[in-house]
């Protein structure tokens, strides 16, 4: 795709354009994830993060681990069979409806982003079982009333939702925006619903994360990116039942051997997850 192309289907305005001349966040991340869309700036940005930290890509491999772990638990032990992913980022292996729909064909999953890159990848998000279905929505996170009403269309709201926020609250500025917004998408979800989150934070290595963010922000910055703590990510579960084993690195939460670190890695990487059940 060329700088200023618009993505096949988009209506929007120039503001949707996508640029190749400048780094997506969406592309970095699917640069470390090994994806194949990505251009020469995204690559160059993708290298001074891990130059920074050189476990950033790691990190991104154990998210998406964990986001199939957490997607197949819910399924196959909680019962759930519908998914509200916001922030989903480009398609790549195990999407959210591929793990759900692997373990109950009849999942529902409406995907949420509001990269202009993203939508025009949102095709391969659409390929659903027959028994499920799934929708993308463009929109932003600080609209949750708008997600809502759109993601009604394709879910039950009067049955459980399992609302996805992996690698996404990092890009909300304000703790106090961010814990409004949960607070929002919860409120208007049955008890039995659930929250899965994941964050980067700068607990662990706090040196390494803060100088990536500082690379990733000085490129761009648009999102930028603001590191976290796990207290902090304690604050969106509250008054939630926390599922087990709670707040963790992401290779810590319910490890099964196929995704365990490599040898040189560590399971303690500032990259934190949580699942909670609203009661
Ligand atoms: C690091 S990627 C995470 C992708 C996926 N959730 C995962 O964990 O594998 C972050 C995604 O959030 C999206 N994003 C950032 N800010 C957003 C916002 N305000 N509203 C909706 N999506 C947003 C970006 O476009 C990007 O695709």
């Amino acid at each position: 795709m060329t700088t200023q192309e618009r993505p096949p289907g988009d209506e929007h305005g120039p503001e949707k354009l996508i640029r190749t001349d400048v780094p997506h966040s969406a592309r970095i991340y699917n640069y470390w994830l090994g994806g194949k869309d990505h251009f020469d700036i995204d690559r160059v940005i993708g290298e001074q993060v891990v130059q920074a930290e050189p476990e950033m890509v790691a990190m991104m491999r154990h998210n998406r681990a964990f986001l199939r772990r957490a997607v197949d638990h819910l399924v196959r032990e909680r019962g759930i069979r519908q998914f509200l992913d916001i922030g989903t980022g480009l398609p790549v292996a195990d999407n959210t409806h591929e793990v759900a729909q692997r373990a109950a064909p009849e999942s529902r999953i409406v995907y949420v982003d509001n990269d202009p890159v993203v939508l025009a990848h949102a095709k391969a998000l659409l390929t659903s079982s027959l028994e499920g279905a799934t929708d993308y929505i463009d929109a932003d996170l600080r609209e949750p009333h708008e997600i809502l009403s759109a993601a009604a269309k394709t879910l039950e709201l009067g049955e459980p939702v399992a609302v996805m926020l992996l690698g996404v609250l990092n890009h909300i500025a304000e703790d106090a925006e961010a814990l409004a917004i949960v607070r929002t998408l919860m409120d208007a979800l049955v008890p039995g619903s659930h929250l899965v989150i994941s964050v980067n934070t700068n607990v662990l290595k706090p040196e390494n994360m803060n100088r990536a963010a500082a690379a990733y922000n000085e490129a761009f910055g648009n999102p930028p990116i603001y590191l976290s703590t796990p207290e902090r990510l304690a604050a969106f579960f509250e008054g939630m039942e926390m599922v087990d084993p709670g707040l963790v690195p992401a290779a810590r939460w319910n490890p099964v051997a196929a995704d365990a670190p490599f040898e040189d890695e560590t399971s303690d990487m500032d990259l934190y997850v949580g699942v909670g059940r609203k009661p």
